[in-house]
């Protein structure tokens, strides 16, 4: 069994390839415009966005309007990324930060924030990880405070081919391979592709990993896709994921 590739070599690794201004990524289409819009208004908002990457989400919600938007990222790389961008768009509510989240808390509990997102963060670690991070998750929100993140759909693997524009390849069956590590790869419009890891998480775990962590509201869920618009826009790009799942949105509030 392969172990968990550590994001840090990943990331580190092709940046570059990450650092972006306007959609390219499959997922730029197909889940972050659907994340900021699970967001809503974020006038005002104080808002940690973990596993930030380059910061192209963050940067999005301070041009909505955020007060303040605190990225953490495992990777220097990104984070060096994101530090430019944001000051090369003069986004000075924007501060980041090199943090491993499995192992350093993050946030001020005693300076709860409104929103917390994380998104395509979970895939990189295993399911004690997830937890302990939404049992911090749930101290440095406000109360009634929201909670957004993404995941590679857990299903895709099993149902789509090892080919572009992205894959997650199954290693092993879907209930008994919950926390290895399955290898994937996701292409940008231009033909490049950035190496992605989904480390294998069940719908159950999800959930039974949200109420350990007292998420007991009902969560709104999504399974996101690509739509005809997508197909009609670019059909050699996104026409093989029709119909397809390719990712998961939740959406809690504390
Ligand atoms: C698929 S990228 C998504 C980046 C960003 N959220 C976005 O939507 O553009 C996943 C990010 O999670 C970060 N990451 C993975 N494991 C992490 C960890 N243990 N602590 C902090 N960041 C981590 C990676 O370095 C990478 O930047």
């Amino acid at each position: 069994m392969s172990s968990i590739m550590e994001a840090k070599e990943i990331y580190d690794g092709h940046a570059d390839l990450w650092v972006r201004h306007d959609p390219i990524l499959l997922s730029d289409y197909s889940a972050r415009p659907r994340v900021l819009e699970l967001c809503g208004d974020v006038e005002g908002l104080t808002i940690l966005d973990l596993g930030c990457g380059e910061g192209y989400v963050g940067r999005q919600l301070a041009k909505r309007g955020a007060a303040s938007v605190a990225g953490y990222d495992v990777s220097s790389g990104m984070i060096a990324g994101a530090e430019q961008a944001a000051a090369a768009q003069r986004l000075d509510h924007l501060t980041y930060a090199v943090s491993d989240l499995r192992k350093a808390e993050f946030g001020d509990a005693s300076q709860p924030v409104d929103m917390v997102i994380a998104v395509f963060l979970f895939n990189y670690m295993d399911t004690a990880s997830m937890s302990r991070i939404l049992d911090r998750v749930r101290k440095v929100l406000k109360p009634g405070g929201r909670f957004i993140f993404t995941v590679p759909h857990p299903l895709l693997p099993y149902i789509k081919p090892a080919e572009k524009p992205f894959y997650m390849r199954a290693e092993g069956g879907y209930l008994s391979s919950v926390d290895v590590p399955f290898p994937g790869r996701i292409w940008r419009r231009d033909g490049e592709s950035v190496e992605v890891q989904a480390v294998h998480k069940t719908f159950t775990t999800y959930f039974s990993a949200l109420n350990a962590a007292g998420f007991t509201r009902m969560p709104h869920v999504e399974e996101l896709h690509i739509t005809a618009d997508h197909v009609a826009l670019d059909p050699d790009f996104f026409g093989p994921l029709a119909d397809l799942p390719l990712h998961v949105a939740f959406s809690l509030t504390s």
